[in-house]
């Protein structure tokens, strides 16, 4: 229906649909609803004291508190991204203040990439399945895809030669515990995607935000390490020139309600997203960068990623054995086994439809979301679910599981 408003919607408002992300989470306040629908981390875990001693520390003191209320400038806090800058160089990333911009959640990093990068129908190389928020985020500027296929061990580097040559703008990958999969690239693909965009001249935009939550294995060195490794270092005064924009966040580690999030890029690159976020919001809020950092500083943040990972890998490991014992080998259902992160990926016969089983689910109040979303072409994601775990007790995910099983082995019974 044509309304006063909606013909003066510009064109690029097309592409806009509700998130069914955000439209579940209406139907998960529901106290009686399990969800392991969003992707929120545990609210009890939240540092609740540190925030309220910070957030009197940083308006006590003058000129703290006055410049906490002030406009400040885009770049963001020059100590919080200093510490950004140090905490990187410890997976070997090597930045400079310079190159850290503080956004507001990685969410809005990815909207000021898409603005800088993306012209309509440009094509962006994904993963098949990928972070639906980059999906949203890109298709306003009118991006079209090029969907790589992905298994347990992240991308398959060895099907891309074909998707490379067809010449994307960039590719967006995300390379430890993927939302949604949980899947983590392993080094060898690492090594042969940075080599590859080399080759092809494609740049990576690497979405980290769970790199910090792992329950087991090794650290595996971020693309943008090894994309200097393989090309040799260059370097501009000091500066790390590379073929990678590296995005990481404070949302799953601290509290996503703080939007705070970060971009590590060449200062060329810095300088445009800096007018890019000027004309977006001026800078992200003063008060919750000067909050984030007297509650991280000190060793704080370590000490309490500690903690988190501890209470996730248990939920993690409820939640595979639960399903385990509720899946029966012949069901034909199958699960991922993620190393970190907050998500699984589960897998439905042949036949079935997770957002028809969602239906059935919702009324056994217990929710997930549906694979269709995290594809570029919808159709691909019939068959899988995201199941997150960090975000319910342990009963609860059990009790959850159980309700999912029945749900989901009703509706396979009644399978032609
Ligand atoms: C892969 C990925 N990128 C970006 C974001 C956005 O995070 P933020 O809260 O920092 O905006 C999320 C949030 O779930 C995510 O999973």
């Amino acid at each position: 229906m044509t309304t006063l408003w909606s013909h003066r919607y510009a064109h690029r408002t097309k592409t806009l649909t509700s998130s069914t992300i955000r439209e579940l989470l209406k139907l998960t306040q529901r106290p009686e609803v399990i969800s392991f629908a969003g992707g929120l981390p545990a609210a009890e875990l939240f540092p609740l004291k540190e925030f309220e001693q910070a957030c009197r520390h940083v308006l006590a003191d003058t000129p703290s508190g006055s410049a906490a209320l002030q406009y400040s400038t885009t770049e963001g806090y020059l100590p919080l991204r200093e510490m950004i800058a140090r905490h990187t160089d410890r997976y070997g990333i090597e930045a400079k203040p310079e190159n850290v911009l503080i956004t507001s959640g990685s969410q809005q990093a990815l909207d000021l990439i898409a603005k800088l990068l993306i012209n309509r129908g440009d094509h962006v190389l994904v993963e098949a399945p990928t972070y639906l928020g980059a999906l949203q985020a890109f298709n306003v500027f009118g991006a079209e895809y090029v969907s790589a296929p992905t298994d347990d061990d992240g991308l398959r580097t060895e099907q891309l030669e074909e998707a490379l040559r067809s010449g994307p703008k960039f590719m967006y990958i995300l390379p430890n515990f993927q939302n949604p999969s949980g899947a983590t690239l392993s080094l060898e693909r690492r090594k042969r995607l940075v080599a590859m965009a080399d080759r092809y001249g494609v740049p990576i935009i690497e979405d980290d935000p769970y790199g910090q939550l792992r329950y087991e294995g090794e650290h595996l060195p971020p693309l943008l390490v090894l994309d200097r490794e393989t090309r040799g270092v260059r370097r501009d005064n000091g500066y790390h020139l590379g073929n990678v924009i590296y995005l990481s966040t404070f949302s799953k580690t601290l509290a996503p309600g703080l939007r705070l999030g970060w971009i590590v890029a060449p200062p060329e690159v810095i300088v445009k997203l800096v007018q890019l976020k000027q004309g977006a919001d001026l800078h992200t809020s003063t008060f919750n960068q000067m909050v984030a950092y007297e509650v991280a500083r000190g060793g704080f943040l370590d000490q309490h990623v500690r903690e988190i990972r501890e209470v996730y890998r248990e939920r993690r490991d409820v939640m595979l054995e639960t399903l385990e014992e509720c899946f029966p080998p012949g069901s034909g259902v199958s699960w991922s086994h993620p190393q970190g992160g907050l998500f699984l990926w589960l897998r439905l016969p042949e036949g079935m439809d997770s957002r028809r089983l969602l239906e059935a689910a919702l009324k056994e109040n217990v929710a997930f979301v549906p694979g269709n979303s995290f594809f570029a072409d919808e159709a691909e994601g019939c068959r899988y679910m995201r199941l997150n775990f960090s975000n319910a007790q342990p009963d609860l995910i059990r009790e959850g599981i159980r309700r999912l099983a029945k749900a989901t082995l009703e509706q396979l019974g009644e399978l032609p």
